[in-house]
This record gives C-alpha cells, structure tokens and sequence, in this order.
C-alpha cells in the first residue's frame, strides 16, 4: 500500500507539470531544497525513482508518468473541493441585496423569512419600489436582483419567471356589481378607477389590457401605492385594479370583494431579474434558485 502525503502529490504535480524544482518551489512558496526532500521521500514511498536528471534537464520516469496522471486528477477535484468549501463560507456570510416592485412586497417578506432560516448568517437588504425605479437600480448596478414583472427587452436583462401574477378587479363589498356573475367587460365603462402612479408595472398592465379591448376607463385619483388604492375603494371612491397578492388580508377579512369581471384576471408573471453581465455572489445564485423551484410552493400557489 502506498504511503503519500497530500503534500508530497501537490509537490510532486507542480514539479512534473514544470519538470522544474526551482519553478515548482516558486510557485509553491517553498525553497528549492524543500521541493527537493518532499520528492525524495515520495519516491522512497513509492519505492522508484519519479524523475531522471540528463543534463541539466529532469524527465518523468515511466513511473513518474503514471503517477502524474493521477495525481493531476487528485490535484483538481481537491481545488474543487477547495472551492466548493470557499464558496460554503460565502454562502455563510454572504449579503444579498434586493429590491422589489411594491406590489411584490406583499408576499417578498414571507420568502426572505424562509431563505433567512436556511441561511441565518446572510444579511438582507430589502428596497421596495415601483417598477420604472427598479429598471433604473438595474441600469445602475445597484443590487444583485430584482422581483418585478417582466422587464422590457433589449436591456441587456436576464429576467426568469417564478409564479404567475393575476390581477383582479376591487370593489367595495357593498357595491352594486359585487355579486353579479361575469360582469361584461364595457360595464366598467361607468364605473370610476383608482389608478396606480405613472412607471407601476400594474397600471402599464391595466393599459394595455383595456387599450387592446377598445375600452375606455374613467382615471378617478392617482395613488402611489396598492395601500392607498386599497382603502379608496373601501372608502367607495372607485373601483381599483391591483394583483391578487396586495389583498389577501382584505379577502379574509371580507372589507373588499373581487369583481368577477369577463376576461378577468390578467395574468402577469413575477419574474426574477439581473443584469445578464452580473457575477451573482454565491447568496444570489442560491437566492436566485430558491425562488425559482420554491417560490411558489411556499406562498401556496
Ligand atoms: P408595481 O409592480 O405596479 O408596484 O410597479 C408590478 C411590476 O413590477 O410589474
């Protein structure tokens, strides 16, 4: 049986890839005689000699051809390992900063908690925006990712979907349309909208689906978030159009009732979004890919 030291294998690898000593101890940090002992004490292991001297010039023994075959293989999968292990303790200390479309704030909290007892250690920081802020935080390399709806091409994004995004149509629960069964879509035409800030992805959806109907909605208020528009519409100041995700607690609780309005819900995605050019720490490729097998099973989707 052979007795090697790890040692000895990487000493003698760097020496027969250079068939040098003096540049296999450079490399190594280690003194010419230094290389030269561990290689003698290898070949009195093995029991024959690795290198010949002709010259001034060192060749492999056929010997010392074998083991170079192994010991280049041993020498990778233990810079792999090395690797790996490096790359463990990042995962361990590592930060992930993320920022998130506002509507997407109503459930990102509930999967950073999950992500955050797997990996105790890890720092979040969490900015909640609207969607245009988002693609200019992009633009600007300003965190590792980003949860929104899909990004428009040609910005050099990478952008993955993890779970669908519907959105509905709020109205109060006493409103006249609350009970009525598929609801034609030209009915809205009467009713009056809260409608999200300019550069929401919500209100570019909700554009874009009634322009492609031909129907023209009555904009009431603007309001720059989902709260906001929320308690309009309780407080009967119009209907709202909102994703599903903003009004779980509204649904429970019974202070806000979904329309079931012909052609309703339009269905957006939640896409996970970078930079195609970014180098992902090992925390984002890890938060990356626990949104995209995840997400959606643990939301109850
Ligand atoms: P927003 O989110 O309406 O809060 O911008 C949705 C999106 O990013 O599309």
């Amino acid at each position: 049986m052979l007795h090697l030291t790890f040692r000895q294998l990487s000493v003698f690898e760097a020496v027969a890839r250079h068939l040098s000593y003096s540049r296999a101890a450079q490399e190594m940090h280690l003194t010419q005689p230094a290389v030269s002992m561990q290689i003698k004490q290898l070949e009195d292991n093995v029991g024959m000699p690795l290198f010949e001297q002709l010259g001034k010039k060192i060749y492999l023994t056929e010997a010392g051809r074998e083991l170079s075959h192994y010991s280049r293989v041993i020498a990778q999968q233990l810079s792999e390992a090395e690797s790996v292990l490096n790359d463990l303790k990042g995962l361990q200390r590592g930060r992930l900063k993320i920022s998130v479309a506002s509507t997407a704030n109503y459930f990102a909290p509930q999967l950073l908690a999950v992500f955050g007892q797997r990996f105790p250690t890890v720092t979040v920081s969490l900015d909640v925006t609207n969607r245009q802020a988002l693609l200019a935080q992009l633009a600007n390399n300003e965190m590792d990712m980003a949860i929104m709806g899909q990004p428009p091409e040609g910005l050099d994004l990478l952008a993955e979907s993890f779970m669908e995004n519907p959105l509905i149509v709020i109205a109060p629960i006493n409103h006249p349309l609350a009970n009525e069964k598929k609801i034609p879509l030209a009915r809205l035409q009467s009713e009056t909208f809260l409608v999200r800030e300019q550069g929401s992805g919500t209100r570019i959806a909700m554009e874009r689906f009634f322009n492609q109907h031909g129907i023209q909605l009555q904009a009431g208020m603007v309001m720059s978030s989902n709260e906001a528009i929320k308690q309009a519409v309780q407080a009967g100041l119009g209907l709202g159009i909102l994703s599903l995700h903003t009004i779980g607690l509204e649904l429970e609780t019974k202070r806000l009732k979904v329309l079931d309005v012909k052609g309703f819900p339009i269905m957006r995605h939640w896409y996970v979004v970078h930079r195609k050019d970014k180098r992902l720490s090992t925390v984002a490729q890890a938060f990356k890919a626990f949104l995209l097998t995840e997400a959606k099973q643990i939301l109850g989707q």
